[in-house]
């Protein structure tokens, strides 16, 4: 295992304020980080999201509404971070690609690959999907469509680019993942990815500014500006520069959803690769988040808000839901009620219930305890493995079962009809100590929650708090 890691989502693009679709990745992201912060020490691990705010599709929609485009991104990041701030996302830095050092590591970036004698001046001629903001070809489409934005018209240009010679990697790549087997997860995404390194071209990396004046500024022509990929992407590099951590000592591991995984998996090794700097480990790529069986748009009208659901219902709750039963490998559908449903079945009648039996017994006992709250080591064998290959959910069944076990050994032990004070408290010192291990297991999935309940156990004498999780 390598002594740092740098963990990255995606950055969203600001057309819009991120809907629960979005979020999920980042509580996914933000778990990860917290357990990785256990086992290699908090100065080991740097965590970095934010927004993507070039492009077409920004420039566009600040356009229609007829504000200045830095004035509206300005406002959607502010909102993006507030939702991302509600659901306790513990990143190091919140970057956007507006930001100033960010332009200078993209454009040097750049010039770096221009000046190692990948990028060409050439003229472009084919299909652009806005909402993708990426070339397309006829095997894209559906009935002439982009299947993830059947609402926008595929573009037809025709300019003056820079291009990017990506095409003369092909064998880079194959290398690259025939000697890393696990550089795209899960697996079913690796042969995916594979599959896609012979259909390779070159890409334009640039636009003309006379049709969009809006991106950072091509350093070897004052008359472009960058294609958003090739800024976007770069925002890692700025974050893992900052913080001396873009290095063969660092684990770089990006949590993306499955439609931007061409981008992450074959483009930006290339990219990588061509600029002379370390290769990122890993791209989890996890599935689509539904709403009540439907794709969540805002033409639909279906977009729930992480904020709102959090407000309702407590920020442990919703990370939880969706740490366990989110689109980690599979597209999930989430609907209020399933998740009313998982609430009532996991947290309150089951880790909330667990909690409030042994509280009221310890409390009832009048015995006086001591156990080990502060020790932070929660790092079990099982739950590491399964953080080793960003198993949240099975980490989650894997806790659950824990309770369930306790829950048992509670009832076969019956504390309640125990009368001699000596053998109570050795029962109830086992059944707390088991449930403070749960307690310490619980705390990159649900922090807070983690907390309050080494906090009740914390009491020499304890007074029973209740209702950490009151029915719905
Ligand atoms: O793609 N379920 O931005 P974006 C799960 N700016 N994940 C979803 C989702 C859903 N319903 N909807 C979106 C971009 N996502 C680029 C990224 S990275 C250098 C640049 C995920 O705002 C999507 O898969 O369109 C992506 O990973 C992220 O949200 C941002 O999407
Ligand atoms: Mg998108």
């Amino acid at each position: 295992m390598k002594k740092k890691i740098l963990i990255t989502t995606a950055i969203d693009y600001v057309n819009d304020v991120i809907h629960i679709g979005h979020a999920y990745q980042k509580i996914l992201a933000d778990c990860v980080s917290r357990f990785e912060r256990e086992r290699r020490g908090k100065e080991n691990v740097f965590f970095v999201t934010g927004t993507d705010e070039h492009g077409q599709k920004v420039f566009h929609v600040a356009k229609e509404k007829g504000v200045d485009t830095k004035t509206f991104v300005d406002e959607i990041s502010k909102k993006d971070q507030e939702q991302q701030d509600s659901l306790q996302i513990s990143y190091d830095r919140f970057i956007r690609t507006t930001d100033e050092d960010h332009k200078k590591v993209a454009s040097e970036f750049f010039k770096k690959v221009y000046d190692a004698g990948y990028i060409y001046k050439g003229t472009y001629k084919g299909l652009y999907c806005e909402g993708c903001e990426a070339y397309k070809t006829g095997k894209d489409l559906i009935d002439g469509k982009c299947p993830l934005h059947q609402n926008n018209e595929i573009q037809i240009v025709e300019d003056e680019n820079y291009f990017f010679k990506f095409s003369s990697f092909k064998d880079f790549l194959k290398e690259l993942f025939e000697k890393n087997t696990d550089f795209v997860l899960p697996n079913q995404r690796y042969k995916e990815m594979y599959a896609f390194i012979d259909t390779i071209e070159d890409i334009p990396v640039t636009r003309r500014k006379e049709k969009l004046p809006w991106g950072i500024e091509c350093p070897v022509d004052e008359n472009h500006v960058l294609w958003v990929w090739f800024d976007a992407l770069v925002n890692y590099l700025t974050f893992g520069l900052q913080v001396g951590s873009w290095d063969s000592d660092t684990e770089i591991v990006h949590f993306i959803g499955k439609d931007i995984a061409r981008m992450h998996a074959l483009l930006w090794p290339c990219m990588l690769k061509s600029a002379g700097y370390e290769l990122s480990s890993h791209i989890y790529d996890h599935g689509f988040l539904s709403l009540n069986g439907k794709k969540i748009s805002k033409s639909l009208g279906n977009v729930v808000a992480p904020k709102d659901l959090v407000e309702k219902y407590g920020v442990d709750p919703v990370r939880y839901y969706f740490l366990r039963y989110g689109p980690i490998v599979e597209d999930s559908d989430f609907s209020e009620d399933n998740f009313k449903t998982v609430y009532n079945a996991d947290l309150a009648n089951g880790l909330g219930n667990t909690v409030a039996r042994l509280e009221k017994l310890a409390e009832k006992s009048g015995i006086s305890f001591a156990f080990e709250t502060e020790d932070s080591n929660v790092l079990s064998t099982e739950l590491s493995q399964y953080f080793d290959v960003y198993r949240v959910d099975i980490a989650l069944q894997y806790i659950w079962s824990k309770i369930s076990d306790l829950d048992k050994k509670i009832n076969e032990e019956e504390p309640w009809g125990i009368k001699d004070n000596e053998k109570l408290k050795e029962v109830l010192q086992f059944e707390i100590e088991d449930l403070i291990l749960i307690a310490k297991l619980c705390k990159p999935f649900m922090p807070d929650t983690s907390e309050k309940i080494l906090n009740i156990f914390k009491q020499k004498k304890i007074t029973s708090i209740g209702g950490l999780f009151p029915r719905i």
